[in-house]
């Protein structure tokens, strides 16, 4: 669900027209949408509200804007960072620090000093060798890390392959059998205080048996920790539920599911369950704006140019994953065309054959499903600067990250006087 939609013949994102945008802000541009991310905030607080004081920590990766952050925030959003920068981003959103939680497979000394020095609520360690860098880091600094162990739980999340995490061979967290080990250990360190474990086992998920089977492995765990006498009250679940993307597949399932499924595999763990959704919250409150530079009939294909290309928007490149291509103003009739962005790669493609509404040169299109994992991961391939981010709310929009200018994007490199 969200509020990007033709009225009067041409999209919308809420009250604004698009063309607007576009005219003022230029193209391409990210536009999200403030009543999509507020109503899928609500919308997930909603599906858990069987639970006892959950606490949903945005996960700061899919959209690290300070603005969305501050949106999600006033909507009682924490966060969830795997970096300084992200945890900074929070923080000056005005996120309580009480509020974040730090995980990544490889946090540096400097970033455990920087968090226990912001006072987050808690880290979530993912090996031998990290914690005992963060008890060396606590006690250097006078203080005490609370953490959560995150549990490699070794199931399938039935999703690409680049994004699943939660397999015994994925980098990520501690082996389930040596997770007891773990945290005996971490209870007898200096600077750290068990609390909890936590899991995330991949994103995009379109099945909920995998996350039941991995919370389920993580609820026999926690049983087995107190009766070797460890304290656990909090788990964290991570994130991954699977949204939308192409209109003809059939719907993921909805927050309303996954938060019954939690609540009858969580019954009488007796902790407080803490979330990391990312996707969920911001992927269809955005969409990547563009311009048809020009239509190409090729030899075999025609080609629709965008202004866009797979430095600002990598997801179909990297992953092969379908986005829908709206046109901002639709034409009758289709088309069958190969969109593709600028850069001087075949791979620079959003779609191969796809059929569209027809679209000429000038034409505006929309991108649609961007909000997460979208301009978070642009790049400035072929010396083309970031572009902007604007967000909408009712009748009114702002410019929420400036377009990068090309005197700041060369400005950047340094020549040395020897040369
Ligand atoms: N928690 C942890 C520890 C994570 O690693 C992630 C995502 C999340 C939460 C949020 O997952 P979500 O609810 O958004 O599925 N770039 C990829 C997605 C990578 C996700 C990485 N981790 C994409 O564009 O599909």
């Amino acid at each position: 669900m969200d509020f990007f939609e033709v009225k009067d013949g041409r999209m919308h994102a809420e009250g604004v027209a698009l063309a607007r945008i576009a005219d003022e802000v230029g193209t391409p541009v990210y536009v999200y949408s403030a009543g999509t991310l507020r109503r899928h905030a609500r919308v997930f607080h909603e599906a858990l509200s069987g639970l006892d004081r959950p606490l949903v920590a945005f996960a700061v990766k899919a959209n690290p804007n300070v603005a969305v952050l501050k949106l999600l925030g006033q909507e009682g959003f924490g966060a969830d960072v795997v970096s300084e920068g992200e945890m900074r981003r929070a923080l000056a959103a005005g996120i309580a620090p009480e509020r974040i939680v730090f995980s990544g497979v490889g946090k540096t000394d400097g970033e455990m000093r920087a968090a226990l020095e912001a006072g987050i609520l808690q880290l979530n360690v993912e090996s031998e060798g990290e914690l005992r860098r963060l008890s060396a880091v606590a006690a250097a600094c006078g203080t005490t890390a609370e953490i959560a162990i995150r549990v490699n739980p070794d199931v399938d999340a039935g999703t690409l392959a680049k994004i699943s995490t939660g397999k015994a061979e994925n980098k990520f967290g501690v082996p389930l059998d040596r997770v007891e080990a773990l945290y005996a250990e971490a209870a007898a360190l200096p600077g750290i205080r068990p609390i909890g474990v936590a899991a995330h086992i991949g994103s995009q998920l379109f099945d909920l048996a995998p996350l039941e089977a991995a919370y389920a492995k993580l609820g026999a765990l926690v049983g087995r920790l107190r009766s070797a006498g460890q304290v656990v009250s909090r788990v964290d679940l991570g994130g991954g539920l699977g949204i939308p993307y192409d209109p003809k597949l059939p719907l993921p399932p909805s927050p309303a599911d996954y938060g019954a499924m939690v609540e009858r595999v969580t019954k009488g763990w007796d902790v407080r369950l803490m979330f990391e959704p990312g996707r969920l919250i911001a992927g269809n409150a955005g969409v990547l704006l563009a311009r048809v530079v020009t239509v190409k009939t090729g030899a075999t294909r025609s080609f629709v140019v965008l202004d866009a290309a797979m430095n600002d928007l990598i997801r179909p490149t990297l992953y092969g994953v379908y986005h829908d291509i709206r046109a901002v103003e639709p034409r009758a009739g289709e088309m069958v065309a190969t969109v593709v962005g600028p850069v001087c790669e075949t791979g620079d493609m959003f779609a191969e054959g796809r059929t569209i509404t027809p679209v000429e040169e000038g034409d505006l299109v929309c991108l649609m499903t961007a909000g997460a994992y979208g301009a978070t991961m642009a790049g400035t391939y072929n010396s083309r600067p970031l572009v902007p981010e604007v967000l909408v709310d009712g009748d009114r929009y702002s410019v929420i990250r400036a377009r990068q200018t090309i005197e700041e994007l060369v400005g950047a490199d340094l020549v040395p006087e020897w040369l």
